[in-house]
């Protein structure tokens, strides 16, 4: 049984003080409640303030980026050890926001994945195709593509990952993929993650869904057979609809 995992994913929003309030307020929504990895991911300035906000509790720190290099002339990046030094524990890669505005590539997420993976990160690493894909019947190869190349060579390490599927169509637009459309994409990447693993691997790797995940929604998403967690935006900006959408994943 695959533990599920809810993560908020806060993108460029939120200021640290804005942060360190919100996480107060998350930990008082889910006082008591357990069996679900509960990860928050704010701004990269956030970390500190977050991390010291999340001490002792039961909610993960997670950064949105992470660079392969261990240091050195990479301006405006942030390094693994730069992460675990304050905390943090899991890490998004390859968010189809990066794909789409920041030139990321497969061989640049897969380097970032393991760069994460050697640092005892958690990556949270995201596939999705466009509304232009799928409507071409291109979905099924691009999905598998963008599995393969990101999560090449991983080795021992695959197990400890986390894919997000994220439709890009369904981001922030409210148009959520259906239960069904979900279930099918996450079946094709486990089978996908089978090809490229042996023995129980790709039934311990987890899979989230990505892509207008709300309270309301939430738990027939959840409730598929191989949708083991959500990637959540707009609804993880206010702590009633992040946990809300936490407690319907137990
Ligand atoms: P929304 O939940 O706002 O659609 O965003 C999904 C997402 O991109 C999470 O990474």
């Amino acid at each position: 049984m695959r533990k599920k995992i809810i993560a908020g994913n806060w993108k460029m929003n939120k200021t640290a003080s804005e942060a360190a309030a919100l996480i107060e307020e998350i930990k008082a929504e889910l006082k008591g409640v357990s069996g679900v990895d509960v990860v928050v991911c704010p701004p990269a300035i956030d970390l500190k303030d977050a991390a010291a906000a999340v001490e002792g509790s039961n909610v993960g720190l997670g950064a949105q980026n992470i660079h392969w290099a261990e240091s050195g002339a990479f301006t405006g990046e942030i390094s693994a050890s730069m992460l675990t030094d304050i905390g943090v524990k899991y890490v998004i890669v390859g968010h189809s926001e990066r794909r789409q505005y920041f030139g990321e590539t497969n061989e640049t997420v897969n380097k970032r994945t393991k760069a994460a993976l050697a640092a005892g990160l958690i990556p949270l690493v995201c596939v999705g195709e466009t509304l232009e894909e799928r409507d071409s019947g291109q979905m099924e190869s691009v999905v598998i593509n963008q599995v393969r190349e990101s999560l090449a060579d991983l080795g021992d390490d695959l197990p400890s990952i986390v894919v997000a599927y994220e439709p890009i169509w369904a981001i922030g637009t409210g148009r959520t993929a259906t239960p069904a459309q979900a279930q099918e994409v996450h079946a094709l990447i486990r089978r996908t993650l089978a090809e490229i693993s042996s023995g129980n691997v790709a039934n311990i790797v987890r899979i989230q869904y990505g892509g207008s995940m709300k309270p309301d929604n939430a738990v027939e998403l959840l409730g598929q057979p191989d949708i083991d967690g959500g990637l959540i935006g707009g609804a993880a900006l206010q702590a009633e609809s992040f946990a809300a959408i936490v407690k319907a994943a137990i």
